[in-house]
């Protein structure tokens, strides 16, 4: 029989060793933070707001594909790979194996952030010996597929994260655990990943030996934070932390849920959490949706209630809806419960943060997409398919404007009479409460209903 030492502790039941470790809470859950439309909802802003409470901040999928900005007081950071949260000194941050990781790339960022004065980042950082390795080699591939689709171009961001999502599922891929162990085996799987894509794109060019050095360099450098972020996240579940689960991209992105083939190569709604994290689904609590006061998308294809209009222009120019690293305007357009409910099935959303509110408010009128029709007849579920998303026609729910400015409102009391109805019909069409309301780009510039 085993001796009673060797039995593990469950709920810190355990009689006499109770007393010795920190009580352990199985019914912690996670939080998460998701977004809802097509990226850019202003995620980081949220994520910010709680992280500030946070013991660690995780992130479960994607690569420096994402990008938030972080103001505090005179200092800016700007996050691709990190998780945002770790401007927080005292928050641990995870980068989890759902996620790919160029590690020049996440050098280049980190030691950016360092110079704007990020604390400490060395003691506070873990990256999952899981988490897949994005090389130049899958950024040039991602180039070379952009440019060979003609004019049905993706819109990738060339950062390699599609390709290097490729090479996780075609099982030829490199992880963090074969950096950081025997370098001997690392280069010939590294070889082996080279002559698979030199077969099917015979015009690239990688200097393996240059690579191979580059990467001798890093992994002593990136040893001590390369770790089994599973158990680590285990058990600081079990210890009570305060966890966040930063979402990057969105909904409408999913690699399964979004837009086939207008999507990141990642799982950016709910169940990305649990694969790109390893924590199990139990363990999450509250999934807190952002969405954009209107709407928003980058690159071709359907998008049913934008406005390519005078309202569309007002929407660009003060949401200041440019892509942060091309510069290129986004399209824009108005709100789409279509779409919102159909993130809400998928997510199962525990409340919404409501973002860039101020955005709407000189207009005298605002409309809500509230349905789709094709030929006269109205479809009940968001189409899979974006040519049949560009053929659908919108129902709209017209409201009031407030026209008054919102951006100095700090209660929702205070917030105009038509501001709070477009809020509350917003809550009442998706049927989930709203709890925070962006009214400006300041962390100070939101109201916590
Ligand atoms: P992705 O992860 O790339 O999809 O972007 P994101 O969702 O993280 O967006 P981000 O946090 O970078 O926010 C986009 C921009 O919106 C930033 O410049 C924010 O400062 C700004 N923003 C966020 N909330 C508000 C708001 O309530 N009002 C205004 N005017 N600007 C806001």
């Amino acid at each position: 029989m085993a001796s009673l030492s060797a039995i593990p502790i469950i709920n810190g039941q355990n009689g006499d060793s109770q007393a010795k470790k920190p009580k352990l809470s199985d019914d912690n859950r996670v939080t998460v933070v998701l977004g809802t439309q097509w990226g850019d909802e202003g995620k980081g802003k949220v994520v910010d707001l709680l992280a500030a409470k946070a013991d660690v901040v995780c992130r479960c999928q994607g690569g420096n594909n994402a990008g938030h900005s972080v103001h505090i007081g005179e200092k800016e950071y700007a996050f691709h790979l990190l998780p945002s949260g770790i401007v927080n000194p005292d928050c641990t941050a995870v980068i989890g194996n759902g996620v790919v990781v160029h590690v020049p790339n996440l050098y280049e960022e980190v030691k950016k952030n360092e110079k704007h004065g990020l604390p400490d980042w060395k003691n506070r950082l873990l990256i999952s010996n899981r988490a897949h390795l994005v090389f130049d080699m899958h950024q040039q591939v991602d180039g070379l597929q952009e440019s060979g689709r003609g004019k049905n171009l993706i819109g990738t961001t060339k950062k390699g994260i599609g390709p290097t999502y490729s090479s996780k599922v075609t099982r030829n891929g490199l992880r963090m655990c074969d950096l950081v162990g025997d370098f001997e085996i690392f280069k010939a799987k590294f070889q082996n990943l080279v002559d698979y894509h030199k077969r099917i794109f015979p015009d690239l060019s990688v200097d393996v030996e240059s690579e191979l050095k580059r990467y001798e360099a890093y992994r002593n450098e990136i040893q001590p934070l390369v770790t089994d972020t599973i158990s680590y996240l285990y058990t600081a579940i079990r210890n009570g932390k305060n966890i966040l689960i930063e979402g990057a991209q969105s909904a409408i992105l999913d690699i399964d849920f979004g837009l086939y083939p207008y999507v990141t190569s990642s799982n950016c709604t709910a169940g990305g959490v649990c694969t790109g994290l390893g924590i199990p689904p139990r363990s999450i609590g509250d999934i807190y949706g952002v969405v954009k006061a209107y709407l928003t998308r980058v690159g071709t294809g359907g998008f049913p209630t934008e406005q390519s209009n005078e309202i569309g222009n007002v929407l660009l120019t003060k949401g200041a809806e440019f892509g942060v690293t091309t510069g290129r305007p986004r399209r824009c357009g108005w709100l789409d419960m279509m779409m919102l409910k159909y993130a809400n099935m998928i997510n199962g959303f525990t409340a919404l943060a409501i973002t860039k509110l101020d955005i709407l408010d000189d207009f005298k009128e605002i409309k809500i997409g509230v349905s789709y029709h094709i030929d006269g007849k109205k479809i009940e579920t968001f189409p899979a398919c974006d040519e049949v998303l560009q053929k659908v026609k919108v129902e709209y729910l017209t409201l009031p404007g407030w026209e008054t400015s919102t951006e100095n409102i700090r209660k929702f009391n205070d917030l105009p009479p038509n501001a709070q109805r477009y809020i509350k019909t917003i809550e009442s069409l998706v049927g989930v409460q709203v709890r925070w309301v962006g009214v400006g780009k300041d962390r100070h510039s939101m109201i916590e209903i």
